[in-house]
């Protein structure tokens, strides 16, 4: 992120002497990406960032991975993972778990884990992600989210941004659910959507302004703090592991900070969506980029124009990604009678050619808006199912565009006729 924002206190020169009224200086952290060569922030503390008292072992939830072998497009339901119940009008979990360790891992390979959570209203622990930035997108509820930079709001529709490294926790003020996109490396806006300098261009479906950061300091008085590290360990599932750290005085004490690597958060809504006479392929749909996967979001939208045009996708085999749809919202035109619904993902895996069901495409002939939301993550390495990936799947996918399968008898154990065949 390569916009510059400047909050609280700072001196008006780096590396220079900064003081509080009593006269004690600040200490003065560069935090910075890519060893000193790419975006980064100065952030003045009132205590020593680095003074741990205490490091042990945090036992992360079950991050075991499974192959996609044999392969098959999968079609999973992340509602049936947090049960709920209806309180006073509204649907809550059954077993409150909060937004950091109470997330269930569903796809991941060594680029990209994806996880799902739905929150009651307790606060999270704090918490960082030592591995790599996290891309949250809020399908439902609203609340905080308290950083090191200062404080974001989030409601449904977000992506909450937070850079590797940035000591956060997560304060719903009503139940939420969160789909966690953690990378190994860095989640930005495309390239293509940037100047050489780092703006973003006019044919970018969204702009700087869209962008929303921490607009003042937050500062807590503490002592003893503990904070969960999600960092790389080589011997652990994943190669991922926790430690908790404890901190001689809170780690939320930045009196100003300034740079180009901070926090945010970007709403659905505040993309525009390119639409054209014929089918636009999904690129056009991208808001963000990682590290061998990009993250795409079909919102709702007008559509080909052509009299001609056939609104759904034609079959496409993406013969170097993965392609994770998750169906947040509306009404998913190229999916009718596939079993997908709000909550569901599919995976269609490379290798593998996959597009509507057939049904769908005569339905959709002469469609000028589609009212559909989801978020897609297309990743360059194929995906393995996370226990909770295989948790919420639904057997029958992969037999949806045939309308018949294995027999109920066979080892695959799917029905052999479907409502939609
Ligand atoms: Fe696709």
């Amino acid at each position: 992120m390569a916009y510059y924002r400047q909050l609280g206190s700072v001196p008006p020169k780096r590396h220079t002497q900064h003081r509080d009224p009593d006269g004690h200086l600040y200490y003065e952290e560069l935090m910075g990406e890519e060893g000193f060569s790419s975006d980064s922030s100065l952030l003045y503390h009132r205590g020593v960032p680095s003074a741990i008292i205490g490091a042990e072992v945090w036992e992360l939830t079950d991050q075991t991975r499974t192959p996609n072998h044999p392969l098959k497009p999968r079609h999973l339901r992340l509602h049936l993972l947090f049960p709920v119940v209806e309180e006073r009008g509204t649907s809550v979990p059954e077993a409150s778990v909060d937004a950091v360790t109470g997330r269930r891992l569903v796809l991941a390979n060594n680029d990209v884990r994806i996880s799902y959570v739905v929150t009651g209203t307790d606060a999270s622990p704090y918490y960082r992600n030592a591995i790599g930035d996290e891309c949250v997108y809020v399908e439902s509820g609203s609340g905080t989210v308290e950083t090191v930079f200062g404080v974001l709001s989030y409601r449904a529709g977000d992506y909450v941004l937070i850079p590797r490294a940035t000591t956060h926790r997560w304060l719903p003020g009503e139940a939420s659910r969160l789909y966690p996109i953690e990378a190994n490396s860095h989640i930005a806006p495309p390239k293509r959507y940037l100047s050489r300098y780092g703006q973003l261009l006019e044919h970018a479906p969204y702009c700087e302004r869209d962008l929303c950061g921490p607009t003042e300091p937050f500062t807590v008085e503490g002592t003893d703090v503990e904070v969960l590290v999600k960092h790389r360990v080589s011997n652990l599932p994943g190669g991922v592991g926790g430690t908790r750290m404890t901190y001689a005085t809170h780690p939320f004490d930045v009196v100003g900070w300034d740079g180009c690597l901070y926090p945010y958060t970007f709403n659905i809504e505040d993309y525009m969506p390119i639409t054209g006479k014929v089918h636009q392929p999904p690129p056009v749909h991208q808001v963000f980029e990682g590290h061998n996967f990009v993250v795409c979001n079909f919102l709702p939208r007008k559509v080909d124009y052509h009299p001609l045009s056939i609104p759904v996708p034609y079959y496409h085999s993406n013969v170097d990604s993965d392609e994770v749809m998750f169906y947040v919202g509306g009404d998913y035109e190229a999916r009718k009678g596939s079993g997908i619904n709000i909550g569901s993902i599919s995976l269609h895996p490379g290798g593998h050619a996959h597009g509507p069901q057939p049904s769908a495409i005569e339905a959709s002939l002469g469609a000028e808006y589609f009212e559909e939301s989801a978020v897609m993550v297309d990743t360059f390495a194929p995906l393995d199912l996370g226990e909770g990936g295989i948790a919420a799947e639904d057997p029958a996918y992969a037999w949806s565009w045939a309308g018949r399968g294995p027999d109920a008898d066979g080892p695959d154990g799917g029905p052999a006729v479907f409502s939609n065949s």
